[in-house]
């Protein structure tokens, strides 16, 4: 706490947020208030390098006269504002449910401010390329919620790092799993007690993630509402959750434990589809998925076929961006496959060298046969490579 001019308290905190993607698909909720999911997920949470969301904090009681503080239902009336990037935005009612939990808890602080009226300044600033859909929700929900336990001096023995996952969860669901770094998962619990822990932390498998951001064409319908209509419409969306999707999460965990990535690779990619296809069985039907996606699928088949095994995986969230999994040490056939693929380098002879001792015109015509089908440059905007990283953190 800091005292301004006037000698009254002020509160300031700042965090700065990472994102995450899903190996095992979120989609479709049990209770839409609370924000909890009809079955875990897995994520690996990504560096902050390129992509984050840094949020500022500031909460002021606001001095009124006696006659006013407290409305006649005893609520505070907080004044929050909200701005990205230097721009004003309108603040939803999922950013004022986090704050009232906060100070909801019964812990002296929270306890102390929610008999004010306070005076709240969201400032966030993300460096997301516009329309990118990456997840950046996910990572500025946790950022404001680290920033507000930052800004009230918390102690992590009175609200854990898992208390904080519960309260990200309802800013947005995925949110929960970019409190944690490394290799997370929300389980789904009953109620409001549905949190995040971290499987494995960002050390434990030198693990490297492409994403690879193909143009938009047209707007997409958001995970809210696209989790939504699956759930109310799609028969094969009851299979994924009674079947489907807890045998992934076992075969998973099972691959992770194992540091086997050819098969953590087909269940990534077997979720992956799994959850595109409930979303093509919804009505209306829901694509999120479009040809430079489907061209990055066929790439990443082509590569693991041509390779003898697994060496990468693909998973779309709800866009149509690729996310491409590997081990690192393979980092460098991985940039000169995707490169020559998707039309950033045309020497095929880079990439070839990784190809020892295999039949190397064969493997040559292969892939110069598969590239004739090449999306032009202009639909691929940017990749960008990320390896796992920490979880959200309080800046100083
Ligand atoms: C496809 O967390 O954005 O990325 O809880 O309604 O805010 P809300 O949805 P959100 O959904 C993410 C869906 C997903 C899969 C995932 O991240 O697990």
């Amino acid at each position: 706490m800091n005292m301004n001019e006037n000698s009254e308290e002020i509160y300031i905190g700042k965090a700065k947020g990472p994102i995450n993607i899903a190996l095992i698909k979120y989609w479709g909720k049990d209770n839409e208030q609370l924000i909890t999911p009809l079955n875990n997920s897995i994520s690996l949470t990504l560096d902050t390098n390129v992509f984050f969301t840094e949020t500022k904090v500031t909460i002021k009681p606001i001095n009124l006269n006696i006659n006013s503080p407290i409305d006649k239902n005893n609520q505070s009336q907080n004044i929050i504002t909200l701005k990205i990037n230097g721009k004003d935005y309108p603040v939803n009612s999922r950013i004022k449910n986090i704050f009232t939990k906060f100070f909801q808890l019964k812990i002296p602080i929270c306890q102390k401010l929610s008999q004010k009226n306070l005076n709240i300044q969201i400032e966030s600033k993300n460096t997301f390329p516009i329309a990118s859909g990456c997840a950046s929700s996910a990572s500025s929900m946790a950022a404001l919620v680290v920033s507000i336990f930052s800004a009230l001096k918390i102690d992590q023995n009175k609200l854990s790092k898992t208390d904080l996952t519960k309260i990200a969860r309802i800013g947005s669901g995925s949110a929960c799993r970019s409190i944690f770094g490394g290799i997370c998962e929300w389980i789904k619990d009953g109620g409001d007690d549905s949190h995040a822990i971290q499987l494995y932390d960002e050390n434990y498998w030198d693990l490297g993630i492409k994403l690879i951001i193909v143009a938009q064409e047209e707007k997409e319908i958001s995970s809210s509402l696209g989790m939504k209509i699956t759930k109310e419409t799609s028969e094969l969306f009851k299979y994924r959750i009674n079947h489907v999707v807890n045998e992934n999460l076992i075969k998973l965990k099972k691959s992770l434990e194992k540091k086997d990535f050819n098969s953590l690779a087909e269940i990534i990619i077997k979720d992956s589809n799994n959850f595109h296809a409930c979303c093509r069985d919804s009505y209306p039907t829901i694509n999120y998925l479009n040809a430079e996606s489907e061209y990055i699928i066929k790439a990443v088949m082509l590569l693991n076929k041509i390779y003898g095994k697994n060496i990468c995986a693909y998973s779309f969230d709800a866009g149509s961006n690729a996310f491409i999994f590997y081990e690192r040490v393979n980092q460098k056939l991985i940039d000169e496959y995707f490169n020559f693929v998707l039309g950033f380098s045309e020497k095929i002879d880079k990439l070839i060298v990784y190809f020892e001792n295999k039949e190397i015109e064969k493997i040559k015509e292969e892939i110069n046969n598969f590239v004739l089908k090449k999306p032009s440059k202009e639909k691929i905007s940017k990749i960008i490579n990320f390896k796992l990283g920490e979880g959200t953190k309080i800046i100083e």
